[in-house]
């Protein structure tokens, strides 16, 4: 059984403007010690989907559909949507079972209190730690995240610390209750690019040395390629493509993929010749029915793209594609498909 499996979510944003489906029926299954990777340009539901997980989407978003089986550290399965919004279950598993990674480590952290306090409190909430030891506690994850002078630097504040060292402290903030899935989104896109790849070796070697599943966020091709095993592709709130890493790069399917494929660099190539997509996302209010990528897909047909929604569907075994130049299959729909 998986650690998690998130079957059909939808979130939506309820404005007076129409309704947002940041979110549309997505399908994701995490394995025990599993990297997978989300990957999408910006705007197509990946930190909404993260924050659904967690449940901490705020009005106007709502869950209006789906469920998230996790199975605990303990053995027994909890189904983290059909948990109250307040219960102490839901708390348990945040930090406890599932950890976030942000992009942006001054949101995650206070300004106003030291980042040893910040983490000390999580240690506190989820363990029996107390006093002294919760601070050799912190001092240690400090240490194992490669910041050095860790015992000063808990009681430094965060904007002491550079951007990398902050972002250090998140991860080890994240690892102080022993999760068994890291949700990482976009966790180095804010940093320069020797210190991006510090970062994710330090991320995969903790994975590994904790037997921690990985979900890596992100909308950079380059990356997914040497840090995950298996991706989702995904466009407007849905799963347009999803296999293993190896095999999306050997094949891929989805014109939108191949597209995002081509936005890689390579050794000699100058930037300013790569690959651009057509068009921008739209923002998916009150969209029509249609593939989400037929606007700026070349491949699109006239009368049947913009129509009709396809269903994600599989091509060959383990490699799922959402497109009509592989299937005519339509996704059917629900109660929440015309509103
Ligand atoms: N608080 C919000 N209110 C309204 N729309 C939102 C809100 N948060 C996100 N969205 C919309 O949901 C969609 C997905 O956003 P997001 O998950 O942040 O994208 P990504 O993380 O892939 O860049 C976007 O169209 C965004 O405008
Ligand atoms: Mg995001």
């Amino acid at each position: 059984m998986n650690r998690l499996d998130v079957k059909d979510l939808k979130t939506y944003f309820f404005l007076d403007e129409g309704v947002v489906k940041a979110v549309d029926g997505v399908d994701l299954a995490v394995g025990d010690q599993e990297t997978i990777g989300i990957i999408g340009e910006s705007g197509c539901g990946k930190s909404v989907m993260s924050m659904s997980i967690m449940r901490l989407v705020q009005q106007p978003g709502e869950v209006v559909k789906g469920t998230a089986v996790l199975r605990r550290k303990d053995g027994s399965q909890v189904d983290i949507f059909a948990l109250e919004p307040n219960a102490a279950e839901l708390r348990a598993i945040r930090g406890g079972e599932i950890a976030m990674i942000f992009q942006e480590p001054m949101t995650a952290f206070s300004p106003v209190y030291t980042i040893g306090r910040q983490i000390g409190e999580m240690v506190e909430l989820h363990t029996d730690l107390r006093g002294k030891k919760v601070r050799e506690h912190v001092i240690g994850l400090l240490n194992r995240v490669g910041i050095s002078n860790p015992a000063q630097r808990h009681d430094e504040y965060p904007h002491q610390l550079s951007g990398g060292m902050r972002q250090r402290a998140m991860i080890a903030m994240a690892l102080s209750c022993s999760p068994k899935i890291i949700l990482a989104d976009e966790p180095t896109t804010a940093l320069d690019v020797t210190i991006q790849a510090q970062i994710l070796d330090l991320m995969r070697e903790l994975q590994r040395a904790d037997g921690m599943s990985l979900v890596y966020i992100t909308h950079n091709m380059a990356v997914i390629a040497e840090t995950v095993e298996r991706v989702y592709v995904m466009y407007l709130g849905q799963v347009v493509e999803t296999t293993t890493t190896a095999r999306l790069f050997a094949n891929p399917l989805h014109p939108y993929t191949l597209r995002l494929m081509r936005s890689i660099p390579k050794p000699g190539q100058k930037v300013d010749k790569l690959e651009v997509i057509k068009g921008t996302v739209p923002t998916p209010i009150d969209m029509p029915r249609q593939c989400g990528f037929a606007s700026r897909c070349p491949s699109a047909i006239a009368g049947l793209c913009d129509k009709s929604m396809p269903a994600l569907t599989e091509k060959e075994e383990g490699h799922f594609v959402r497109c009509f130049l592989y299937s005519d299959k339509t996704e059917p729909e629900d109660e929440w498909t015309n509103i």
